[in-house]
This record gives structure tokens, sequence and C-alpha cells, in this order.
């Protein structure tokens, strides 16, 4: 049987990774700055991560959600403590897009409305609700197409209280920071702003934090720069750091009935351990603070390099705008450097590195960017 081919891919077949690094079968080694497209927080193949999920299978390694699992109260617990969000209710899924499946279906539960606010060049998943919602006809099958989808225009206050004062809308859901869509932090205003027109108007508020947190922006969530407090807030990527695992975060309010949301996966032992670990790696190591500080180093070092149009960005979440195509830079960058990057449509890169990522690694990428940088300017010159 062939793979269903729908991956563009590079030629490049990783076998061993560490920290910030992955090595190749031909043995070739390389600086992760795009983590596995932000799913990498706390570094490949930690210690602490394979001590615990490898605990986890030798004891027990499934069992379905009719029984105590007391790992998911210890994750709920430690997620709690370092989110800052310790009176909040967790739901436990296996994706970023089942998470925000999860929290669109429990608005629509909880307001009995059906329609659901979102923003341009948002990404949200793939699954039915958080496709329709998400601004990209290409990936919206027939089937996924809903007038319950509402997108507006990013940071317009006119048109979300237009569109919220119908009463017809169960939830606003945005992105920390917009992730696939290039990188762009909303204003503290603008958040502030649709928290309280979501008040107003009974309309939840869910905060897509599934590339945005964990620690990447230098915050443990993104939107906590601006102080409002969601109804409920999703999590994936980082949280698991490769192993598969979503989390839906719901405010004490919102009251669960039996069968209200369910999976047959969520929340097993293994997702639960790897979690767990990622929850004391972060702790131990600072994580949140590293992010800030080595992402703070970047960003203030790319504004200073004049071949830039805009970087963008907070903590490990960097997007570098050019005004001309980087699939060149990208491609030397990754086999004449052996450096592994992220992109957002056909000008922007993107950084999403381990939030691991040293100020020595931090430097030697710089230098080697800016060499790539210098060297296509000769070429166009
Ligand atoms: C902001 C955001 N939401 C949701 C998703 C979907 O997550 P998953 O691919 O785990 O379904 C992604 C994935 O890139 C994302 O960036």
């Amino acid at each position: 049987m062939e793979l269903f081919d729908v991956y563009p891919l590079f030629n490049i077949t990783p076998v061993k990774a560490e920290g910030c690094y992955v090595w190749d079968d031909k043995g070739n080694k390389y600086l992760d700055l795009y983590g596995g497209h932000a799913v990498i927080s706390v570094g490949h193949s930690h210690p602490h991560y394979i001590e615990k999920i490898e605990q986890q299978l030798e004891s027990i390694g499934f069992y379905s959600n009719s029984v105590i699992i007391p790992q998911q109260k210890e994750l709920a617990e430690k997620l709690g403590k370092m989110s800052g969000y310790d009176d909040y209710q967790l739901f436990l899924c296996n994706s970023g897009a089942e998470a925000n499946e999860n929290a669109i279906k429990l608005a629509s539960f909880v307001t009995g409305r059906k329609k659901i606010v979102s923003f341009k060049n948002c990404f949200h998943g793939r699954t039915s609700a958080a496709v329709a919602v998400t601004d990209n006809p290409k990936i919206v099958a027939p089937v996924n197409q809903t007038e319950n989808a509402v997108i507006l225009p990013y940071e317009n206050l006119d048109e979300l209280q237009k569109a919220l004062s119908t009463k017809e809308i169960a939830a606003v859901i945005i992105e920390g920071i917009q992730g696939i869509g290039g990188i762009h932090v909303p204003s503290s205003i603008f958040l502030n702003q649709v928290a309280a027109l979501c008040k107003t108007h009974g309309t939840l508020l869910i905060l897509d934090e599934i590339q945005s947190g964990y620690g990447r922006s230098g915050k443990f969530f993104a939107h906590q720069y601006s102080g409002i407090t969601p109804d409920v807030i999703t999590t994936a990527k980082g949280m698991g750091n490769g192993f598969p695992v979503g989390g839906v975060m719901i405010a004490p309010s919102i009251k669960p009935w039996y069968g209200m949301l369910g999976t047959t996966f969520g929340g097993n032992y293994l997702a639960c351990a790897a979690s767990i670990a990622v929850l004391d790696i972060m702790k131990n190591e600072n994580l949140v603070e590293n992010a800030a500080k080595v992402g703070q180093f970047l960003i203030s070092r790319l504004n200073e390099n004049e071949q830039i149009k805009e970087v963008r960005g907070k903590g490990l979440m960097i997007g570098i705008e050019f005004d001309f195509p980087i699939k060149e830079i990208r491609q030397q960058l990754l086999f004449e450097h052996k450096i592994f990057t992220g992109v957002s449509g056909t000008n922007i890169i993107r950084l999403l590195p381990s939030l691991t990522l040293s100020m020595e690694q931090a430097v030697y990428f710089m230098e080697k960017f800016e060499q790539v940088l210098s060297s296509n300017l000769v070429q166009t010159n």
C-alpha cells in the first residue's frame, strides 16, 4: 500500500534527536528552530520525559475513561497551578483540532446557539466545526461549509459588535497569537474589547492557545499579556512534546453533565505521563522565562536587519516577513547550514523552536541567518 500523498516532503530522514538537535540517517546534525511545527516544547528526547513514559508503560498503558486514572488529576492540578487557572476544569483529548471541536461544541451546548465567530487568517484545525471556522477555503470540504461559521476582519470591533448583538453567536474563537496565518499578535486593547463584548452578549470566548500556549510566548498563555480571562482555553502541540494530546480548559461557571463530551483515547495514561513530564521540565528548567529571554534577544537582533520587512511575535514564536519569497533562504538554511525553520505563505519564515533554545544556539542561528541574507543580497544586486 502507498501512503496517501498529501504532504510535500523534504528529502530528509531524521533518525535521532536530542534537545534542539536532530540527526538524519546520513549522520547530518540539524539545529531545529521549527520543533516539528511548534510541538517540541521541552526539547527532543528529554531524559525525564523518556523515563516518565517508559515507567508508565511498564505499569499500565491503557484503559478507557470508565475508571479512575489518577494521572489525569495530577495533570489537571499541575496545569492549573502552572497556567494560573487553578479553578478551571480540564477535558483531555488527542489533538488541537479535537480540542477546538470540543470547545465549540461546549459553547453551543452552554448557550443553546449555533453560530461561531472567528477571524481572517485564522487556523483552528481540520475537523468539522474547527475547519468551518478556519479561514482557508481550500481545506473546507463541501460537507464542512456552514452558515454557522462567521469569519470577521481581524481587529475590527464594529463588525464584531454587529455580529454579537444578533445574540446568535455561541462563541468567539481567537488564537493567542495567529500562527499559520503568519504570526500576528492581537493587540491587548482588541482582546480586552472582545472579552467585554462577549460578556455583554452572552457569548463564550474561546482562546485557541494550541500553537501560542505552553510557554511559547514567554508567558504560559499568550493571552496573559492582555490580562483577559477566557471562558475556554484550548491546548495541544507543546502539551505532550510530541505525544498526541490536547486539552480543553473550562471556566468553573460551565457545568458538565455525563456524556456531554467524550473520547476513547483522550487522557490515556501515556498521554498524561508525557504531559506531566512536560510540566515538570518546564518548571524545573524555568522554560517560560527562557522562552521570553531568548525570544527577546532574537526579536531585537532580527529587528536590526534592514532586509527584513517586519518581525512579529513574542517569546519563541517569531514571524520574519520579507517583501520577496523566502523559499531560497529557507532551503539554504536547511541544506547548507543544517537549520530547520518554518514558513507561512510565501514571504514569512516562522521560528518555533523548543523552549530550551539556549542563547548560544540563538546566536549561532543569527550568524548563519545573517550570512544567508547577505549572500542573497549579493545575488539580487
Ligand atoms: C492555532 C492552531 N489551532 C489548531 C491547530 C490544529 O491542531 P492539530 O493539528 O493538532 O489538530 C493548529 C495546528 O497547527 C494550530 O496552529
